[in-house]
């Protein structure tokens, strides 16, 4: 079945990475980014590396007030991977630098899944993803904001699966561990230059002194959590829902 797939904050990272995996499955995909310029470059990308696929772009930066009217009306997969994150020790963590993980962390998969869940339950068909992080478990000291939006999520999918009982629609929560994305390149030159370290050396070290319990032993790449988060978009996942399902290398040490 060919799905109509929406993944926020995917010109780049896990979000494109899934959504190569996607269209190269077949499916509709609509990549987002904040900018025109970004979102229309990153569609091109695509659509060179997947000739057939059918590819959209939505230019919305989940920062600001969203018009809900430039999404597509109808969709079957709603991923909400994005996420911002900065490494700021509390004390100096401003309200605003708050307030902007929780906009653009949780509130976008607030205002699309309200948006577009009704439409899945009345299709009795959908499937709703939203991507947290093993900082929900570890909540670094330096990262206790970003920590605090990804704990939220896990309340707001497992909230939202209560509602679709008896429907062929699912809301899970996928928890990646540390992966090397644009995104992990920014935060470990931020780490690099609060250490006055070069940034190679701060990766290394990275998983070892901060990520201690990671039995992978090293940032995942893009690919092998994309893998993961398209099989969850898919219909073969049909008996997962309310589920928080772990791709973090074991750094959380969770039993559960
Ligand atoms: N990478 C990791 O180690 C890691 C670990 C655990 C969890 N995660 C989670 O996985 C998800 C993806 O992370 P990533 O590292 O792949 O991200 P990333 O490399 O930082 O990618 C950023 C993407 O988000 C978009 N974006 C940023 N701010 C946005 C906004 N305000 N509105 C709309 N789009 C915005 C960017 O688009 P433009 O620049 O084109 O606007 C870009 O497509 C996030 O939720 C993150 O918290 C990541």
């Amino acid at each position: 079945m060919k799905n109509s797939v929406l993944i926020t904050g995917s010109t780049a990272g896990i979000g494109f990475e899934t959504a190569r995996v996607l269209a190269n499955q077949g499916h509709k995909i609509f990549l987002n980014g904040r900018t025109k310029e970004g979102t229309s470059a990153a569609v091109e990308r695509l659509q060179y590396s997947c000739k057939e696929a059918d590819i959209d772009g939505v230019v919305c930066d989940f920062s600001k007030p969203i018009d809900l009217s430039i999404f597509p009306p109808n969709i079957d997969v709603l991923i909400n991977n994005v996420g911002i994150y900065t490494s700021k020790d509390f004390s100096v963590t401003s309200d605003e630098d708050w307030y902007a993980q929780f906009e653009v962390n949780c509130m976008s998969g607030v205002r699309l899944s309200r948006h577009y869940l009704p439409q899945m339950l009345a299709s009795n068909y959908g499937r709703i993803l939203f991507i947290s992080s093993e900082c929900a478990y570890l909540a670094p000291e330096d990262m206790v904001s970003y920590s605090s939006t990804k704990a939220a999520l896990h309340a707001l999918s497992r909230g939202l699966a209560n509602t679709t009982r008896n429907s062929g629609v699912t809301v899970n929560t996928i928890v990646p561990g540390s992966t090397y994305t644009e995104g992990a390149e920014r935060f470990i030159q931020e780490k690099a230059a609060q250490q006055n370290q070069n940034p190679n050396q701060v990766a290394q070290a990275f998983i070892k002194s901060e990520r201690p319990q990671s039995l992978i032993e090293r940032f995942a790449r893009t690919e092998e959590v994309a893998a993961l988060i398209a099989f969850y978009a898919s219909g073969q996942s049909s008996a997962v829902n309310g589920s928080v399902i772990f791709c973090e290398g074991g750094s959380t040490s969770a039993t559960f």
